[in-house]
């Protein structure tokens, strides 16, 4: 599918979506978002997909949502629509990881977006940050949630109430980002992540991500059974089988997803 904001390639098994508006910082309008969904949504869908990597240009991951789309907009406008509602579910639901490689400025719309992936690689010049203070708003996509479990009340009270921007090294001393790499070297590291990713059993892996989700929408004991469950349901697999015999043989296990 040829889509006008954004580039997909689908190299071996992943998926790398590249946010693609330069002129405007790779902001994100409706057009954008509205093709990510269906990127991501294709993705999910294609057999061949492991894992995906969203990613933008050196300068900006995004510099948050198209402020020049949205400000004459009325209360009616956004509420009826639901604006940004129905893409975000879909990248939200989305059941195969999804890395984020964030260069440049994250910002906004663009840090909650990075922060909606599965895990984030910066690089070096990555800036995050959530000025929608200085528009008279706040965050939509879920800033002052995601942020807020990542580094704690105070850092994300300072951020969302100053709009001050948090640099790399921030980001990862924050537990924001998993690691810092050189800018030149972000979507190789991205990319090789993901490949890794891509080999390992994808029911694990498919458990893996919902494991982890699930300790952010429900109490320790609750989320910890529910970790134990899948664990035990994970032995109903060939590929526990193939996983375990492959380490006690000193070979690389072949997964086949059964
Ligand atoms: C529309 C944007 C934009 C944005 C940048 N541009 N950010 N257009 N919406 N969010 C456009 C500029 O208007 C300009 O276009 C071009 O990109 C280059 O930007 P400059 O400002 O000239 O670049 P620079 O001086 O390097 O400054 C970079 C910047 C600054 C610090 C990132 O652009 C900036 O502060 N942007 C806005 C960041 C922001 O407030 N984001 C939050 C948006 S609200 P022209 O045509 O003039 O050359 C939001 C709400 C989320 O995200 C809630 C739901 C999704």
């Amino acid at each position: 599918m040829a889509y006008k904001t954004i580039i997909v390639e689908i190299d071996d098994h992943v998926a790398l979506i590249r946010l693609n508006r330069p002129d405007a910082l790779n902001a994100l309008n409706s057009t954008l978002l509205g093709e990510l969904a269906q990127a991501v949504t294709e993705a999910e869908g294609n057999d061949k997909v492991r894992c995906l990597v969203i990613t933008g240009s050196e300068k900006a991951f995004a510099a948050g949502a198209d402020v020049k789309e949205m400000a004459e907009k009325s209360f009616v406008d956004v509420f009826v629509t639901d604006l940004f509602g129905r893409q975000v579910n879909a990248i939200e639901r989305c059941r195969k990881p999804i890395i984020a490689a964030v260069s440049g400025y994250a910002l906004g719309g663009g840090c909650e977006l990075a922060l909606m992936c599965d895990f984030i690689i910066a690089s070096d010049s990555a800036k995050f940050g959530q000025p929608e203070i200085n528009l008279g708003v706040v965050a939509g996509i879920g800033g002052t949630q995601r942020l807020t479990r990542l580094v704690g009340k105070s850092k994300s009270m300072e951020m969302h109430l100053t709009g001050r921007f948090m640099d790399a090294q921030e980001a990862e001393r924050s537990g924001v980002v998993s690691r810092v790499v050189p800018a030149k070297k972000l979507v190789e590291e991205a990319m090789s992540a993901a490949n890794k990713i891509a080999e390992k059993s994808q029911i694990a892996t498919l458990a893996v991500k919902e494991a982890v989700n699930r300790s952010y929408e429900t109490t320790l004991s609750e989320g910890i059974l529910h970790e134990r469950r899948l664990f035990h349901a994970l032995f109903a697999t060939e590929d526990q089988k193939e996983g375990m015999s492959a380490f006690l043989d000193k070979r690389e296990p072949q997964f086949r997803d059964k």
